[in-house]
Formats: structure tokens, C-alpha cells, sequence
């Protein structure tokens, strides 16, 4: 059976999680392998929104298992805070749906201390993701499979006096703020195994396997705009080694914004400040998920679409809010930066008539269809998915994917 792999071709927020609960309906088992609570990935279904910070979005199909693997980091009073309100919603969440992974880090309330007070320059969620990546790879983290041993309250101590001796200064966690963490530690008890053989055990019995990844490529530690980036390896080979299973990818999926956006500071070569750029975030909504900071718009830069085309070996275009650019003319697309990193522009023709009610691509107006047209001819990759919209209907599948 195929695994898939989702990924952010941009800096984040394409809308992976429409696409991913798409995808999840068939799945046997959708797993998480960076990152953490600084993802929002956002389901419409029949209108009611939800938006999944931590748990995989695999959540809201019954028969499927969640993973959240080595690869991320997890916060446990918020995941415990996530499972309680998808619970009140009826959604049904048991250590037989939701797995954890044990030698995933855990982001404890000084993580999270030492994020705000150190994050500004980056523009950080400020959900302590630096700081616990920072503990990780000084080897003095402390993985989710503390919980179920007895040094728990002896590692975070550890932790706060010997890794980040400055955190005394407004970074020390006081007894009120330990004791919730801990009770949210004991909830989660359960759910903590061995995810890896849980994988594992999916692929050599054929099952369904969706990899989803968060943020977005032009944040990866490593291949992103650096500085401004987020901690983890937000690429391919980030769902290699936070899993720690080698999956054979059929499909490896790049959701695209058919505009550009970015939140937090850093480069961004396409940014309008414009009114088109006001008109962009209002009619896509383009608001933080997890912070509600408003995100900064611009024009699609193809320059950088195909660099993460490159990274990813990306084999299949979900193209997202497309709607959103009904009624700008001309539309801009980059296709090149020049010597001092300006984009390099290519004008395009828009089109008036709304198409969030279109039931196939080829009921597109022309010059809609030939934008999605110039995207794939520049990145060589074809746009298998269009999405009109939030909704789940409103989504053009052009080529099937499971
Ligand atoms: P951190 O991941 O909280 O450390 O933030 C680092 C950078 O990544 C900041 O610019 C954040 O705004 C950005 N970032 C982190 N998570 C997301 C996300 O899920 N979507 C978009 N940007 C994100």
C-alpha cells in the first residue's frame, strides 16, 4: 500500500490540514514527525472549523491511528488541553487512536518561559519550540518516556539549574505552574509507547501511511530562510529520522498557497505592503492559527517553490485558496530573484468570475486554468489538487492520490 508525504512548500500555513483530512478518510495511520504546538492546521468540515495544534489530523477519522513521532516535541499541558476540547466536541480520542512517541522531547513551562523572553528578534510562536530542540540536541532534554519512570520532577529541576542557568531571571517555573505540568504528564501516561514498531509494523502489513508534515519548507533548519526559521527539519528528511522508518513515498505532496504569506520576521521578497496585499489577508483570512498574529501576503515566488521542489523531490501540487486571486489583474508570479534579492516578476492574466463553486477544473476560467497552467511548467510538477476553498467539497482532484 502507498505511504504519502505531505509537506508546506512555503513558510507555512498552505493549508496542509485541509488537504491531510482529505487524505486521512482512507488512511490507516497519519503521523506527526516534526515540530509542535507552533503548528495550526485547520479542518473545515461542513463548516465547523477545528483547528489541531499537536494531535495528527487523522483524529476525526475513527478507524485511524495517530502518531506523534520522535521527531517533535510535545507539550504536554497543551496536548492534554487539545484532547479535552476535540473530546467535548464528541471527537473520540483513546491511547488506541493517539500514540506518542517515548523518545519524543518534551517542552516544559521553561521552554516555553524562555522562548517568550528570547524569541522576539525571530518572531517565535513562543511556544518553547527553540528552547526544547535547544535541550535535545545539548543532550540534556528530557523525552516523553520520563513520564513513565520515576525521575520526572528530577529532570525538570535538572533541567532548569544546569541547561539555562540565566532562566532564574524570570524563567524559573513557580510550584503552581510545576504541579499542573505534572498532572497533565499523568494524563497523558497511556498514550506513550513505541512508535517507531508501530510504524514499522504499518508498512510490512501493507496499511495506508500518511506522513504530514508541519510549518513549511521555507522554515526547515536547514533549507529555510535561516535565521528565521523554526528548530526542526521541516523536509523530507525530517519524516526519516522522526519516525525512524523508511518509507517508500508514492506520492510526496507540496501544498502551495497560490499566493505567498509568512508569519514572524525574515525575508520575504514578494511581501506587498499594498492595498492588494490588505485585500489578500481579508479574503484568505490570513490570521495566525496558533497566535492570531496577522500574516504578511504577497505574490507567489515561484524562485523559491522551485528550490523546495528540489529539496523535497516533491511529486504532486495540492494548489490552495486559488480563490483567493479572483478579481486581481494582472497577478504576479516571481520566477527569478535578481543580484540584490529582488523578485524577478512575471505578469499574469486574472479573472473576475468567482470560482469557489466550480465542480471541475475545466469549468475554470481560461485564464485561471493557464496560472495553474505556468505553475506546473516552472516547477515540472503537476497540480493534481486545486482547492476553491475551505470547505472539503471545494476541491478540484485531478488526479486521485491514494
Ligand atoms: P517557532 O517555530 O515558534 O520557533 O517560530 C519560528 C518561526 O517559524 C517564526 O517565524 C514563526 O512565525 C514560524 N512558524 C512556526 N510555526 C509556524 C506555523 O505553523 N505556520 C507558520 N509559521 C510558523
Amino acid at each position: 500500500m502507498p505511504s504519502l508525504l505531505v509537506l508546506g512548500a512555503q513558510w507555512g500555513d498552505e493549508g496542509k490540514g485541509k488537504i491531510v483530512d482529505l487524505l486521512s478518510g482512507k488512511a490507516h495511520l497519519v503521523v506527526r514527525f516534526q515540530g509542535g504546538a507552533n503548528a495550526g492546521h485547520t479542518l473545515v468540515v461542513k463548516g465547523v472549523k477545528t483547528v489541531l495544534h499537536q494531535i495528527p489530523s487523522g483524529i476525526m477519522n475513527p478507524r485511524c491511528l495517530n502518531v506523534i513521532g520522535n521527531g517533535c516535541v510535545v507539550d504536554p499541558e497543551l496536548l492534554v488541553a487539545e484532547i479535552l476540547e476535540l473530546r467535548k466536541r464528541g471527537v473520540v480520542i483513546n491511547p488506541k487512536n493517539l500514540l506518542i512517541a517515548g523518545n519524543a522531547h518534551m517542552v516544559s513551562p521553561l521552554h516555553k518561559k524562555l522562548d517568550r523572553l528570547e524569541g522576539g528578534a525571530i518572531g517565535t510562536t513562543g511556544k518553547g519550540i527553540g528552547p526544547c530542540y535547544t535541550s535535545k540536541a545539548s543532550r540534556r532534554g528530557i523525552r516523553m518516556e520520563a513520564i513513565l519512570g520515576r525521575g520526572l520532577r528530577k529532570a525538570l529541576a535538572e533541567l532548569s539549574m544546569a541547561h539555562h542557568p540565566g532562566a532564574d531571571d524570570g524563567g524559573a517555573v513557580s510550584a503552581a505552574e510545576g504541579a499542573g505540568f505534572l498532572r497533565s504528564c499523568s494524563f497523558l501516561k497511556p498514550f506513550i509507547g513505541d512508535a517507531q514498531s508501530a510504524v514499522y509494523e504499518a508498512v510490512i502489513s501493507g496499511k495506508r501511511i500518511l506522513l504530514e508534515g508541519a510549518q513549511g519548507t521555507l522554515l526547515d533548519i536547514d533549507h529555510g530562510t535561516y535565521p528565521f526559521v523554526t528548530s526542526s527539519s521541516t523536509t523530507i528528511g525530517g519524516a526519516f529520522t522522526g519516525t525512524g522508518v523508511f518509507l517508500e513515498f508514492r506520492k510526496r505532496i507540496a501544498v502551495v498557497k497560490a499566493f505567498q504569506t509568512r508569519v514572524g520576521n525574515g525575508p520575504f521578497p514578494t511581501e506587498l505592503k499594498t492595498a492588494i496585499g490588505n485585500h489578500l489577508r481579508t479574503v484568505g483570512a490570513e490570521f495566525g492559527a496558533t497566535t492570531g498574529r496577522p500574516r504578511r501576503c504577497g505574490w507567489l515566488d515561484l524562485s523559491l517553490l522551485r528550490k523546495a521542489c528540489i529539496a523535497n523531490g516533491f511529486n504532486y501540487i495540492a494548489l490552495t485558496k486559488l480563490d483567493c486571486l479572483t478579481g486581481i489583474d494582472p497577478i504576479k508570479v516571481a520566477i527569478d530573484h535578481d543580484s540584490r534579492g529582488r523578485p524577478v516578476y512575471r505578469e499574469l492574466r486574472g479573472w473576475d468570475s468567482p470560482i469557489d463553486k466550480a465542480a471541475s477544473f475545466q469549468e475554470l476560467p481560461k485564464t485561471c486554468r493557464d496560472y495553474v497552467g505556468f505553475i506546473e511548467k516552472f516547477t515540472g510538477v503537476r497540480a493534481g489538487l486545486v482547492s476553491t476553498g475551505p470547505d472539503r467539497d471545494q476541491t478540484l482532484i485531478r488526479e486521485t492520490i491514494w
